[in-house]
């Protein structure tokens, strides 16, 4: 068995129906369903004799200890976390929680567990921890894409408490001897991205007739990858991962945040014409900049290429048209995430 945190969320979501396309090994997912946490994403596996779910909080170390002390998994992927960077502005507090305090009551709770194992289970037990580009900090045109190597200067409240939990993570790894792997990866999008991120949230207001809100100049450009990419790179460290290393994914795909919104709404064009024949490119209006919005992220990919043999497949002209499709063939999906705790927080920060 593997543990799973955040699986609720969009990535954890798609990990584990990606999991369960590849493998038959049971699967305990640990999610506390804060707004982002939604287990409709996980409907399809409601029959699957080896998906477990728990709602629980990665900061209650002793539901946490007796989950390892019942189910003893081999591997344990970290996705939980408050991912929202607009989020972390106006309430930074949840980010210091979850992902600085949820990933040391983690990494605690599996050493306990881990110092319990026998050679070979310690031999093969894994803690992936999910991270971001954004701990590297912000990037100038010329600059060449981050590498593994690139000092950590992170500029928000949610890089930041990702850039600390990184630095957990690896502190486990070299005092404690933790098996610990370590990803960053650039912006994913795809099926099941909560509808405040860029791609999503466009997307619907799109359909919705309202603006498109593009922060400042809409220059700052983006490394987007396809979620299913990001899975099987995932899948890949889990494997194949030298301890106590780190690996970048990205998607090679540099955008401008105009680009990408000006793309979505030719695609929509085709696929769902507004009814007065316009084009929804009138919907875009430039708003006022985010706080400390990072200009450029871009990830040189050459490490996980080269030693663990992966590469992104999906390209960003057809995952783009495929995300938009779903979220057009998913209109109950939509409408019970907007008709939830989103739309209060919206009204909080944005009327
Ligand atoms: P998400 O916000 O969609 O989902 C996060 C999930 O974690 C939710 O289901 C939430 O309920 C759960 N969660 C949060 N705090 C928790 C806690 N204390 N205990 C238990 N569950 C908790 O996020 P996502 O976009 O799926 O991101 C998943 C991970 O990947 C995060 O660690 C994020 O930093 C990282 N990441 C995201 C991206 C991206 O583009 N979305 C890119 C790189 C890395
Ligand atoms: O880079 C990886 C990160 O990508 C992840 O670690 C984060 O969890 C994830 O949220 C994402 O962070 P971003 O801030 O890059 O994503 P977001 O979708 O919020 O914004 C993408 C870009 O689009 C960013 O430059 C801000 C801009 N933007 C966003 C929104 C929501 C707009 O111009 N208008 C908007 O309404």
């Amino acid at each position: 068995m593997i543990f799973v945190t955040g699986g609720a969320g969009f990535i954890g979501s798609n990990f584990i129906l990606n999991w369960f396309q590849h493998k038959n090994e049971p699967l305990l997912n640990i999610d506390a369903l804060f707004y982002a946490g939604n287990l409709e994403n996980l409907q399809s596996l409601k029959n699957n004799p080896h998906y477990y779910f728990v709602h629980g909080n990665i900061n209650n170390t002793e539901l946490l200890n007796d989950l390892f002390k019942i189910h003893r998994p081999r591997a344990l992927v970290h996705f939980a976390a408050q991912s929202h960077v607009d989020r972390s502005i106006h309430s930074p507090n949840e980010f210091i929680e979850s992902n600085i305090l949820g990933t040391f009551s983690l990494l605690e709770s599996t050493r306990l567990y881990y110092q319990n194992l026998n050679p070979t289970e310690k031999e093969q037990f894994r803690f992936l921890h999910v991270s971001t580009d954004e701990v590297y900090g912000s990037l100038n045109l010329n600059d060449p894409p981050f590498t593994e190597n690139n000092r950590f200067q992170p500029n928000s409240p949610y890089s930041a408490s990702k850039a600390a939990s990184d630095h957990l993570a690896r502190a486990w790894f070299h005092t404690y001897h933790l098996p610990v792997l370590t990803s960053n990866c650039s912006n994913n999008y795809g099926y099941f991205q909560f509808p405040e991120k860029l791609i999503p949230l466009m997307i619907l207001n799109a359909l919705k007739g309202e603006k498109l809100p593009v922060y400042g100049d809409g220059k700052q450009i983006r490394d987007w990858l396809f979620v299913l990419d990001h899975c099987n790179a995932l899948l890949n460290i889990l494997e194949k991962g030298v301890l106590g290393e780190t690996y970048n994914i990205g998607g090679e795909a540099e955008k401008t945040n105009l680009e990408v919104v000006e793309k979505i709404a030719l695609i929509l064009d085709e696929l769902m014409p507004r009814k007065d024949k316009q084009s929804y490119l009138r919907q875009i209006k430039f708003i006022t900049d985010r706080p400390g919005h990072d200009r450029r992220y871009a990830m040189d990919i050459t490490k996980i290429k080269k030693e663990l043999d992966w590469q992104p497949q999906e390209n960003f002209e057809s995952g783009l048209k495929k995300t938009i499709e779903w979220y057009l063939n998913h209109p109950s999906w939509v409408e019970n995430i907007q008709n939830g705790n989103y739309q209060e927080w919206l009204k909080k920060h944005y009327s």
